[in-house]
């Protein structure tokens, strides 16, 4: 079990979905818990509040390095720093890969991809100082099978496991682990957009005959975080009803 009491998370993406899910699973272990995203945060502030744990919202925009250096300056300077970082954030701008245009590429491997990069290298400096850290990366089965429409997705969230694995070598010496979730098919806002087809095509797909929930992501991300854990870094865990074994 995980008694978060005078650990502090920071969760990206918090406003809602799986980030939403996370922080309010943090916070519910006494964790006190930073908020972000570019949306307001009022629902997952009060739901992890109600938990009894501090909550700290920071809107922003991952994806600019100024606005991640003055987070984790923040951080240090307000709550002493951070050991839990949980890199949620991401987006999707489907297209055919001979109709994708460059800026949903860019658009996708920056939020997706390149945050991941910013936040890590901004927040594992003070966790390798403290000889502790717990970073967990929100990857996607996508970025282990592909997917028709979903190329630069795909990539991002590959080279977010690849960016998990190097992470946790560099930084295994000083006790930070660092690991990814893959989820599969999860009930949030970014899969409602689905025609009901593709739904039902997914879903005939899964071994446990059931769409994810967002909690089902944070259980495993709680267990990433908790001293069960320990002794698992640079692993890939697939949270997906039985899709990818
Ligand atoms: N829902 C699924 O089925 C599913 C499956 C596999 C992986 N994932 C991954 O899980 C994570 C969360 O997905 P979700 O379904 O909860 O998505 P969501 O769209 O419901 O929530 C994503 C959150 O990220 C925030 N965000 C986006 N860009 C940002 C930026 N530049 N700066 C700050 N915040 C930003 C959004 O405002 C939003 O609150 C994503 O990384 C997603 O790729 C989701």
């Amino acid at each position: 079990m995980l008694d978060g009491h005078g650990q502090t998370a920071v969760v990206t993406g918090a406003a809602r979905g799986i980030g939403r899910s996370i922080a309010v699973a943090l916070a519910g272990t006494g964790m006190t818990v930073v908020g972000v995203d570019m949306a307001s945060m009022e629902d997952t502030q009060e739901a992890a509040e109600a938990t009894g744990s501090s909550f700290h919202s920071r809107i922003m925009n991952v994806t600019d390095p100024a606005q991640v250096q003055d987070l984790s300056l923040w951080c240090t300077q307000t709550l002493g720093g951070a050991s839990v970082l949980v890199n949620n954030a991401g987006i999707t701008r489907d297209n055919l890969l001979i109709r994708m245009k460059q800026e949903e590429w860019d658009a996708v491997l920056s939020v997706n991809l390149k945050a991941a990069f910013l936040l890590t290298q901004a927040f594992a400096r003070s966790m390798m100082k403290a000889r502790f850290g717990r970073i967990v990366n929100i990857a996607s089965i996508i970025g282990l099978i592909g997917n028709a429409g979903q190329a630069n997705y795909a990539a991002a969230k590959a080279g977010l496991i690849a960016l998990t694995k190097s992470a946790a070598k560099e930084l295994a010496p000083r006790n930070v682990t660092v690991n990814a979730v893959a989820p599969g098919f999860i009930e949030t806002a970014m899969t409602a957009a689905l025609s009901q087809e593709i739904r039902e095509k997914y879903l005939r797909s899964i071994p446990l005959g059931r769409f994810g929930t967002p909690e089902d992501i944070a259980n495993v991300v709680l267990f990433l975080c908790s001293p069960n854990a320990a002794y698992v870094t640079g692993h890939v865990i697939t949270v997906d009803g039985g899709v990818v074994m």
